[in-house]
């Protein structure tokens, strides 16, 4: 029996023998019962309309996603029903990547409506990278007069010669924080330590290892210069940053970075090589570690939580309280973590980085990936708390072609973050999207034809070549061989 309602319930029943026939969002009565969990409701429709339990708003926002779902599906012959219904995951996270391509505060809205429409509850923004800085600072105004602009931009086919740049005030940045707290999604902002940086190096070059001029970069890729983690400076700067962040984000979570930071300049860094030396530490990804560290020991005492990439676990020393979001682990690195109690996000590449085209990770793949890993003990995986799914815009720059590209993919991972496995099941989820699906064309967003989502051999061929020479061109490739 199933219901044209994406994620799938976790309980649900109806007969389809007797129907309402008006606007069920006119008919709710809602009633707070303290014995259901956080995110956990019920439904019962019936002659009167829909009868609402839950015990906090975010229960009572999951029944009303649903309650908008079946008014837009079966509107005017809504079945009586009962669904009983909480999540599998707590954490159920889209990111936006708003650095490499900027996206106005009214797009990003559109696509809040649309994850809240899935259960989303964690919308990740990445705010700062190599290619822009995108937060105002009022401490540290050069972040977004020097760090938010470049002089073009070099991602293969998107050439662009014009300058381009963008930032977020404090006040927009706080109507995003308001507009999600409404639809009970908590706002993760990003912070890129100590690589990712060179924006931020580029308004304060003093906080890198060499004090040399880096530029806002045109190109993606993987950059050397890296905030330096032997000056005590660049923790002050840090420090300073995160208190204006823990201002605006009223949220549990600050994002740290920790991804891709190579370590060529720290291994030459008189200042990083000397902190190493008093530390008594054995490498660099140690000291990487000890960085970590301590802004995660800054932001305890604010009462918040981080979250690192999973690069951040190579020292060994990453503190056990540290969130980490795993996106391509080696040595089955976050497995361990979770066995030995740290908590996990998992946001693996080949499944749910949805930037890349469907040829290449097609809807069923992205369905289909099982976040707990099968060797987990049973009593650890409850340490996997949850899945993200990141849109990455070096190729991607505009909203509609943003669209596009997280749907219907971001619908696969909201199901699989809130239903149980048991209860998932391929063929009927893609039978009830092609329905639900609809209401984000409603929102203004866009989306491939269903005959896309899971391209023939041939077709995704064409795509994963198309992408991938699209990537190019004479300047990248002769940035690449430098
Ligand atoms: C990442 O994709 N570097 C997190
Ligand atoms: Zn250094």
């Amino acid at each position: 029996m199933s219901i044209n309602l994406v994620p799938m319930p976790n309980e649900f029943h109806t007969d389809y023998k007797l129907f309402f026939r008006r606007n069920i969002l006119e008919s709710i009565t809602v009633e707070y019962d303290s014995e259901y969990s956080a995110e956990e409701y019920s439904i019962v429709i019936d002659d009167k309309g829909a009868a609402v339990k839950c015990s906090t708003k975010a229960g009572e926002n999951c029944a009303h996603q649903t309650l908008r779902q079946l008014e837009f599906g079966y509107s005017g012959n809504i079945p009586y029903l009962t669904i009983h219904d909480k999540p599998a995951f707590s954490h159920r996270g889209f990111l936006i990547d708003c650095c490499r391509h900027f996206f106005t505060v009214e797009e990003l809205k559109k696509m809040i409506d649309a994850a809240a429409l899935f259960k989303f509850n964690k919308f990740h923004w990445h705010l700062t990278e190599d290619q822009g800085w995108r937060m105002e600072i009022k401490k540290y105004p050069l972040l977004t007069e020097k760090g938010s602009q470049r002089p073009y931009s070099n991602f293969g086919r998107y050439y662009d010669s014009k300058p381009y740049g963008g930032f977020y005030t404090q006040e927009e940045m706080k109507d995003i924080v308001e507009y999600c707290r409404k639809k009970s999604i908590d706002v993760i902002p990003e912070i890129e330590i100590p690589g990712h940086s060179s924006a931020c190096l580029h308004a304060y070059p003093h906080l890198s290892c060499t004090g040399k001029e880096v530029p806002v970069r045109t190109h993606a890729g993987i950059f050397k210069d890296i905030l330096c983690a032997g000056k005590e400076e660049v923790y002050e700067f840090l420090f300073n940053v995160i208190d204006e962040m823990t201002a605006i984000f009223p949220g549990e979570y600050i994002h740290i970075g920790g991804d891709e930071a190579p370590k060529d300049r720290w291994k030459e860094c008189p200042h990083c090589n000397r902190k190493m030396r008093e530390l008594g530490l054995e490498n660099y990804e140690q000291l990487q570690g000890y960085m970590l560290n301590r802004i995660y020991d800054h932001l305890q005492k604010k009462g918040k939580q981080a979250i690192t990439w999973n690069e951040s676990l190579r020292g060994g020393n990453l503190e056990k309280g540290i969130i980490v979001q795993n996106w391509m682990e080696k040595n089955d690195e976050c497995t361990i973590r979770a066995s030995q109690g740290g908590k996990i996000i998992v946001s693996d590449f080949f499944h749910y980085y949805v930037n890349y085209p469907l040829g290449m990770t097609p809807l069923k793949k992205t369905y289909m990936y099982e976040p707990i890993p099968s060797e987990l003990h049973e009593n650890m995986r409850k340490n996997i708390i949850g899945v993200e799914t990141p849109v990455w815009t070096e190729f991607i720059d505009n909203f509609e072609d943003m669209s596009k590209m997280c749907f219907p993919r971001m619908a696969a991972v909201a199901e699989t973050g809130w239903t149980n496995r048991d209860k998932k099941d391929y063929v009927d989820f893609k039978h009830r999207l092609t329905y639900v699906i609809r209401m984000v064309e409603e929102m203004g967003l866009k989306y491939p034809d269903v005959s896309q989502w899971d391209p023939r051999f041939l077709q995704s061929a064409k795509q994963v070549i198309k992408f991938a020479y699209n990537m190019y061109n004479k300047e990248t490739v002769k940035a690449l061989r430098k």
